[in-house]
């Protein structure tokens, strides 16, 4: 969001209080153009080396976003048939979708392979299924846990020792037996760290990890490292400085190509950092409550818009854009869902008054697909700004849309 010389808040030139008059409050809107600016930033950090860009859309599956994706070059990461559902329906082929299940049914694996999509297999009895069904026929890449803690959170870390996800670098010969029995053909090996890792350090300490284990493999194209770059979430916060990363990785990453004997491909799978950053949450102050504890204000969203800030303790950067120049004060900032659903507390904003617009920073990941129908309340609409133009690209829910599904009406 940017200010023009009033001082006013504008996304393109658009302000949220227009935004929020032609297509209703709550609302999130998606900025194009940093979403461009975020892959070109990528792939600039990474020229030296042979890119290749799969988002992890579970941070925001919207049509619309999914298209953008792909006229801009960038390919997708999915979890699950509706996410390659999405994929497929927004213009991409199933051969640029990779799949990287965790623990689901064999018969969904089954589905994506016999589709065209590759597998990242995060399991041996999955690479014993897959071997035993598909042999060499049909590549895989292989999911690898490198043991190595880091991450935002710890809700949000996905690679140390006892996080869930792939196959634990320890278990190398097992996997390499499997592999050899079945002649299965990994063309990769893949890893995914966690999220909000703005260090380069854990970063190559994996790239390293998966290197090593990579010398074991010898039909190789394809490096994947995940996601997990950390974005800005307020003003001066520490980022993942892409640059310094893009250097040392693909240093180490030319290095072992040339040790491997032939080039590969290097694989990131970013979703915060090509979206968060690009989506706002616009919502409406429904009431100022001056309590002799503390000034709430209530908006007319909650965890069921944006669930962040109570699932993982995230901080979302908060604009009153109503009220920009407004003398500061101290607010707890809260929903309307019958749960303790507080987005932020002591926050220091400038005056809040009823119907007053608060922006919330950061929502175009994670936002509106961990979004719910708690207490029977409507998904927001989304809107996508493109050139000084916004166009909606989902609308806001109604009643229909959450009776569609019960039975007996
Ligand atoms: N690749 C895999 C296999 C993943 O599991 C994830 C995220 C990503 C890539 C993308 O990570 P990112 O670049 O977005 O950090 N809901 C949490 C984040 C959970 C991420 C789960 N996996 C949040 O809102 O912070």
């Amino acid at each position: 969001m940017q200010r023009n010389e009033s001082n006013q808040y504008h996304i393109q030139g658009l302000s949220p209080e227009k935004l929020v008059q032609e297509f209703e409050s709550p609302l999130y809107v998606y900025d194009a153009g940093t979403i461009r600016q975020k892959v070109g930033e990528l792939q600039s950090a990474f020229q030296a080396v042979d890119l290749k860009i799969k988002y992890a859309c579970k941070a925001n599956t919207n049509l619309s976003i999914l298209r953008l994706m792909r006229e801009l070059g960038v390919e997708l990461d999915v979890v699950s048939p509706g996410e390659m559902q999405m994929g497929v329906l927004a213009g991409y082929t199933t051969s640029q979708i990779t799949f990287t299940p965790s623990g689901v049914p064999f018969s969904e694996v089954k589905q994506a392979v016999d589709a065209g999509a590759i597998v990242n297999l995060d399991s041996l009895p999955l690479l014993e299924w897959f071997g035993q069904t598909y042999g060499a026929t049909k590549p895989c890449m292989i999911r690898i846990k490198p043991n190595v803690a880091a991450g935002g959170n710890e809700k949000i870390m996905t690679a140390h020792a006892d996080s869930k996800f792939g196959i634990s670098v320890l278990l190398l010969d097992s996997i390499l037996d499997i592999v050899n029995r079945y002649d299965i053909k990994v063309i990769g090996l893949h890893q995914h760290t966690g999220s909000d890792i703005k260090d380069a350090a854990p970063f190559l300490k994996v790239a390293d990890i998966l290197f090593d284990a990579a010398k074991h493999f010898k039909d190789l194209q394809i490096i994947d490292l995940g996601g997990g770059f950390k974005v800005s979430y307020k003003p001066g916060d520490g980022i993942t400085d892409m640059k310094l990363l893009g250097s040392k990785i693909s240093e180490r990453f030319q290095k072992f190509c040339q040790a491997y004997g032939k080039p590969l491909q290097l694989w990131f799978e970013p979703g915060k950092f090509l979206v968060s950053e690009s989506g706002y949450l616009l919502t409406t102050v429904t009431v100022v409550k001056e309590d002799p504890a503390r000034n709430f204000v209530h908006i007319d969203s909650g965890l069921n818009h944006l669930i962040r800030p109570m699932m993982y303790g995230s901080y979302h950067h908060i604009l009153n854009t109503s009220n920009p120049s407004g003398p500061e004060k101290h607010y707890n900032v809260v929903g309307y869902i019958c749960e303790t659903d507080t987005f932020a507390s002591d926050r220091v904003l400038p005056e809040v008054r009823q119907n007053d617009i608060l922006a919330f920073m950061n929502a175009g990941a994670y936002g509106i697909t961990m979004s719910s129908n708690y207490n029977a309340r409507f998904r927001p609409a989304e809107v996508l700004v493109d050139h000084g133009q916004a166009s909606l690209i989902k609308r806001r829910e109604t009643l229909e849309d959450l009776l569609r599904t019960q039975m007996g009406l």
